[in-house]
């Protein structure tokens, strides 16, 4: 089985091949076109100038993949494209393209939850080359899903590929989006969370408490916005963690540690609650080493195990699109074939 995926929710378009071999999914090609350099003097992504260059870069990305890996209509399967949660007008470019890929090369389309295609991130892997085995250990069920990036903070409960259980998520901001508007206070470029990472390191993680929010027990939610807010009184009182290099490695730690922190205390507590073994790391925020590590530590020691995606598939890619829709297919839980776009897609509205 070949699929192509085609990613456009929000500011990197992107197009993938994925080959369904031993029962498992190999990205063949990848390719990612990031719009981050045109983005960034904006402090964050601009709709119009996001859908402008998907419409440039989607015919772009799609001819060269096909000519690059030498693809034909024969070789092909099918097509899936996200189909939201996103911006609505960048979806319509990714949509509206691949129902009209569907119909020159006669294949079906299938529209993919962005979300879903982040929760399965951490299993699949560029194919091998030859005679080396792509090892990825499958997921057991019940699981958890932790799912941090720009636009989203979410804990799921899986219960199955296409079974999913919100716990709980953001009252506020993401946790990505959190980054990056601290990194924005310190003066530092968009996307903020590489930056705080990169600027953390070497700084004292202890030398500022701030606020971590909801902490009480059986609370899945998440709230961002009073640490923020920590922040920005704290640098008016103290303007020269902005600028001594040392001051300014230790808020960017003290920062990233209360947002980390509460984040792997609530994935553990959510373990916990739905009886799961297996925990789900993804999202652009999952690139994070510190988060990765600490995640990793702290569930090692409760017996748990952790499933993380490479870097280059945590944030926005196709790969992840297309190697979902594959998996609920080997599954026998066909994708729905493409409709509309929905910018405000649930990811609990794919339970039956
Ligand atoms: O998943 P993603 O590429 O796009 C969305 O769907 O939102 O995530 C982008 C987010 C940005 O907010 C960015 O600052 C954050 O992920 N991010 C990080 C790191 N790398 C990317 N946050 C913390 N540490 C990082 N290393
Ligand atoms: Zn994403």
């Amino acid at each position: 089985m070949n699929i192509l995926g085609i990613e456009t929710s929000c500011d990197e378009t992107a197009v993938a091949w994925i080959e369904l071999v031993d029962q498992q999914m190999m990205v063949r090609d990848s390719l990612v076109s990031s719009q981050i350099r045109l983005h960034e003097r904006f402090g964050g992504v601009v709709p119009e100038i996001a859908t402008r260059e998907h419409l440039k870069n989607l015919p772009l990305l799609t001819k060269n993949i096909f000519k690059k890996n030498n693809l034909s209509a024969k070789t092909l399967d099918a097509i899936a494209v996200t189909s939201g949660p996103g911006l609505p007008t960048a979806l319509l470019v990714g949509v509206s393209f691949a129902k009209a890929l569907g119909v020159a090369l006669r294949k079906p389309v299938y529209g993919i939850n962005h979300l879903e295609g982040h929760l399965y991130s951490p299993f699949i892997s560029m194919a091998p080359s030859e005679g080396l085995e792509m090892a990825i250990d499958p997921l057991s069920f019940p699981a958890v899903a932790l799912l941090v990036s720009g636009g989203h903070t979410l804990l799921i409960h899986l219960r199955n590929w296409g079974d999913y259980h919100k716990l709980g998520g953001t009252v506020d901001d993401a946790a990505g989006e959190a980054f990056d508007k601290v990194a924005r206070m310190m003066g530092l470029p968009y996307p903020g969370g590489p930056e705080i990472e990169r600027w953390a390191r070497g700084g004292d993680e202890n030398a500022i408490e701030f606020p971590q929010s909801f902490p009480e027990r059986d609370n899945f939610n998440f709230s961002f916005s009073g640490l923020k807010t920590s922040v920005r009184y704290f640098l008016e009182k103290n303007p020269s963690y902005r600028s001594e290099e040392k001051l300014k490695k230790n808020l960017c730690a003290s920062f990233q540690k209360a947002v980390i922190d509460v984040l792997v205390r609530k994935s553990i507590r959510a373990l916990q609650y739905t009886g799961s073994q297996n925990l789900i790391l993804a999202g652009g925020v999952a690139c994070n080493r510190v988060l990765r590590d600490q995640m990793k530590l702290q569930l090692q020691r409760n017996s748990l195990k952790l499933h993380l995606a490479e870097s280059q598939f945590c944030t926005d890619n196709a790969a992840m699109i297309a190697s979902i829709a594959g998996e609920k297919i080997l599954q026998g839980i066909p994708p729905s074939l493409v409709g509309d776009f929905d910018p405000n897609f649930k990811i609990s509205s794919l339970s039956s």
